[in-house]
């Protein structure tokens, strides 16, 4: 997720695409850059580091009297974070500069085209294509050579461009990425969401999938998916500032629970070719090196810890590789025993928490393949892996982590599936099929989420008093139980345990009394019956059992008191629909508990010292 900004208007444009930018600094902030229309020709200033280094660079280098402007500051998915990977970009001829949020899923195949046509790209980044595609497709008209560019884009855009041939003018358009546009006295206003904007109007005009404006300082002309101008209506937006970064939601947790289709999806569906395989960027052993891989250990800590574990059963299942999991803090001083045919996995978010950097370095230091699954571009821990895969969540703003974890299972079930081919396990059509199972995942996680919420939120209300819960679960479930455990714990400070299911009848279950609140995860389809008879165990010692599970075991569930079902999917992706409700159960019992949900005592969101 990045934020980009525009401005057509009578007054200086600088002032104004710094202070867009600096409202959605949020949305990503590894490096930010601005263009400027000057002169008949295109001003870019632009630099790595946060909104800051921007402002410093601009009032070293000018004062530009230019009225017209677009802005943007990032959140890195393809290239470091650096100056030449900085937004804007600029077309080879100099004529145009875009920015751009979003990912060109195509991009490979439209830079080798444009490559072979003698254009140069000079970064590594997906946007880069936009610009010299514009170069490629104008016809002397600013709008239709935006529409002819944005016609060959495959997945999720939102751009602003610039022409040095239409000076006072800015054309933008969008699909899958956000848009809006304010008009008031002082100019036109363009932003990624409403933060860009709120400060000089509450009028905003959503653009549409498909649509296409044309600004300047007295306003906006809107054009349809055919080309055909079209009437919008302003929308009033009745947000303050704080809100509008939450998009409306009351935390950061909340907004990112909702943001986790588009974060499996953007994880996900530039991963899966057309064929139905999987090709990673950055995955640097070969097909022999993969088959004589002999085992694989995941390292990492916390909720990433927990992703681990469902990376344990899944490539466990698929590739037949031992898999252990440990956490990093036991990694890095147990001495383990690694070798070079031994993958280790490290997992991490943030890409700088230092126990998951300490077990890189032991392992990168034994000889072992390593592999970074990681949310930070140019991390850290990316930068120090021998492979890396991103998840693609965006910034993720509240210390509960969710949309990441999730992201991070999403990479285990691709890499599951890409190991398990490269080893002969699967066949094509078999992996064909696996994958088209991943391409439904996001549709049935809005499903989740849409129809367990309002429950979620009424039997949250049962564990606003409880001083200790335990989740429990076999197999994939007990990796859900360990993450849902964390979810309430670390944000409504109850006591909460996960506990294997099998496990209860060697000590725990001597806890379980009357009354006792169990929740049960008995979603994965394998192992349900032996949970079943696990919830019968605590159920027979007065406990209250809510469980999660899949609408195919609806009739079983005869025995619990309370039960949230989530939809059918592929077993081995069954966490990903699971967790959700935990997620929220989490989250809405904390604030019925009045705690501080996306800053909660004691924690950091990056845990960057031993
Ligand atoms: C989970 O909600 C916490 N924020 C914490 O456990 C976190 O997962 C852990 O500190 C690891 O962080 P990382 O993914 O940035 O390495």
């Amino acid at each position: 997720m990045c934020g980009i900004v525009g401005y057509a208007g009578k007054n200086r444009a600088v002032p104004y695409l710094l202070e867009g930018l600096e409202k959605l600094e949020y949305r990503g902030y590894d490096s930010a850059g601005i263009a400027v229309a000057e002169g008949g020709t295109l001003r870019v200033t632009k630099t790595r580091g946060r909104i800051s280094n921007l402002e410093a660079l601009i009032a070293a280098e000018h004062q530009s009297p230019a009225t017209v402007g677009i802005g943007h500051t990032r959140w890195a998915t393809h290239g470091k974070p650096n100056d030449v990977n900085a937004h804007p970009h600029r077309s080879m001829s100099g004529r145009f500069c875009v920015v751009h949020n979003g990912i060109i899923e195509n991009y490979l195949q439209l830079k080798a085209a444009l490559q072979a046509e003698g254009y140069v790209f000079v970064s590594e980044t997906d946007t880069e294509v936009i610009a010299h595609l514009l170069d490629k497709s104008w016809d002397g008209d600013f709008v239709s050579t935006v529409r002819k560019t944005a016609a060959q884009l495959e997945g999720a855009y939102a751009i602003c461009v610039l022409c040095s041939d239409c000076p006072d003018q800015i054309v933008c358009t969008r699909w899958g990425s956000p848009l809006v546009l304010g008009v008031c006295e002082s100019g036109t206003f363009i932003g990624s969401d409403v933060t860009a904007i709120l400060r000089h109007t509450n009028d905003v005009y959503y653009l549409d999938g498909h649509e296409t404006a044309l600004v300047d300082a007295h306003g906006a002309v809107f054009f349809g998916k055919d080309g055909a101008a079209v009437d919008k209506q302003p929308r009033r937006i009745e947000w303050n500032l704080s809100a509008a970064q939450k998009g409306g939601y009351e935390h950061f947790m909340l907004k990112e629970i909702m943001e986790q289709p588009k974060a499996f999806s953007d994880t996900v569906s530039p991963r899966i070719t057309a064929d139905g395989t999987i090709a990673f960027e950055d995955f640097r052993l070969t097909d022999d090196e993969i088959c004589r891989l002999r085992r694989v250990a995941v390292v990492a800590c916390g909720s990433a810890y927990h992703a681990g574990a469902v990376g344990k059963y899944v490539l466990e299942k698929l590739t037949r590789l031992p898999v252990e999991i440990d956490i990093a803090s036991e990694f890095r001083y147990r001495d383990p025993v690694l070798d070079e045919d031994t993958l280790v996995v490290v997992i991490s978010q943030s890409g700088e928490t230092a126990d998951t950097l300490a077990a890189l370095r032991l392992a990168n230091e034994r000889g072992c393949k390593t592999l970074c699954i990681v949310n930070v571009v140019s991390s850290s821990i990316a930068n120090e892996g021998g492979s890396v895969i991103y998840t693609h969540a965006g910034p993720e703003i509240a210390v509960a982590t969710t949309k990441a974890y999730s992201a991070q299972a999403a990479v285990f079930y691709l890499l599951a599936g890409y190991l398990a081919e490269k080893r002969g396990l699967l066949t094509k059509e078999q992996l064909a099929a696996y994958t088209e199972d991943l391409r439904a995942m996001p549709d049935l996680i809005q499903k989740t989420l849409g129809d367990c919420e309002q429950q979620i939120k009424t039997l949250s209300q049962m564990f606003i008093p409880l001083e200790h819960a335990y989740f429990i679960g076999r197999n994939l479930d007990y990796a859900c139980a360990m993450e849902a455990s964390l979810k309430m714990k670390e944000i409504s400070y109850i006591h909460s345990e996960a506990y294997a299911a099998g496990e209860l009848k060697h000590g725990t279950i001597s806890l379980i009394e009357k009354g006792t609140l169990v929740v049960a995860l008995a979603a994965y389809s394998d192992v349900f019956q032996k949970t079943l008879s696990n919830i019968k165990e605590v159920k027979a010692r007065g406990a209250r059992v809510l469980a999660v599970s899949t609408e195919r075991h609806v009739d079983a569930l005869g025995e619990v008191d309370y039960r949230i079902l989530i939809p059918d999917c592929n077993p081995l992706f069954s966490v990903t629909l699971e967790v959700l409700p935990m997620q929220l159960l989490g989250y809405y019992t904390a604030r019925a508990r009045g705690c501080d949900i996306d800053k909660p005592r004691n924690l950091a969101k990056s845990v960057t010292v031993e």
